[in-house]
């Protein structure tokens, strides 16, 4: 089966090869092989503990998330030994809670970081907050989990990416909520920027125009998401293999 079916595959922005992880003496990821391309939404699903958020770290090369071997090429540059901060002005941002040393500073002055991102206003609207209400608020205890989660995606707009990696930005949303981030997260398309999501909601993960599902640290499957979703709930829901991936899953 051609794996990118259900993708355009021209424009190759992400590639990862044969990469494998260690954390002390723990294997975390086993050999995961995955290729993005630009303009899409791409949802990563998977049971707990089975390597996402790691994943997402050693894309981003948080410190202490060398891979053991494998390679990662963002649009054409090999950046398996650069800097989070070399990969970050390469145009890649992981989204995660906002961080403490931007408590206290104003909502549109955490905006307008970069020079040349888009407007706060915009960033706002796009992620269904009033610029009215909320450009003056500050940063604190003040803003609602909910609010806070927006203003983090509003961030990931703001620095305009060209590739946006969201960890669970569902986590803490109520319901009525999760169409607004749903919103947010379609106008990434937009701003040019390709987005991973990792998530455990079902509604978020159809977001995706491809899904890749990781079991034990490798990807057993992949392709339209309600297919990988079929799969997910007929393997992974009643799982009794952690630590090893059956061949019928493979197939
Ligand atoms: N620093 C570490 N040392 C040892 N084990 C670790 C370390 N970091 C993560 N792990 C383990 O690696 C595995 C993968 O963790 P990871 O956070 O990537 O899972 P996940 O797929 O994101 O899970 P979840 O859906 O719960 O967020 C887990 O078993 C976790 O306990
Ligand atoms: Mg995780």
């Amino acid at each position: 089966m051609d794996k990118l079916n259900s993708i355009q595959k021209d424009d190759i922005l992400l590639e990862i090869k044969d990469l494998y992880y260690n954390s002390g003496k723990k294997e975390i990821l086993k050999g995961i092989d995955l290729t993005i391309s630009s303009g899409n939404i791409y949802s990563i699903i998977g049971v707990n503990g089975t390597g996402k958020t790691t994943l997402a770290a050693i894309i981003m090369g948080l410190n202490g998330y060398m891979p053991t071997s494998g390679k990662i090429v963002f649009n054409g540059t090999d950046i398996t030994k650069l800097s989070v901060s070399d990969r970050a002005k390469l145009g890649i941002t992981l989204a995660w809670q906002i961080p403490a040393n931007f408590e206290g500073i104003t909502v549109k002055e955490y905006l307008n970081l970069k020079k040349d991102g888009v407007e706060p206003e915009k960033c706002l609207r796009l992620v269904g907050l009033s610029p009215d209400s909320f450009l003056s608020r500050t940063l604190n205890e003040n803003l609602s989990g909910g609010e806070r989660k927006r203003i983090e995606l509003a961030s990931v707009i703001s620095m305009r990416p060209k590739l946006a990696i969201l960890d669970e930005p569902d986590s803490g949303i109520d319901m009525a909520s999760i169409s607004g981030i749903r919103k947010a997260i379609k106008s990434f398309k937009k701003i040019g920027t390709t987005t991973v999501l990792i998530t455990h909601n079902e509604d978020m993960a159809n977001l995706a125009d491809h899904t890749f599902l990781i079991c034990d640290g490798k990807i057993v499957k992949e392709g339209m998401p309600n297919d990988v979703r079929k799969f997910f709930k007929k393997y992974c829901k009643r799982c009794d293999h952690v630590g090893e991936v059956r061949e019928e899953m493979l197939k």
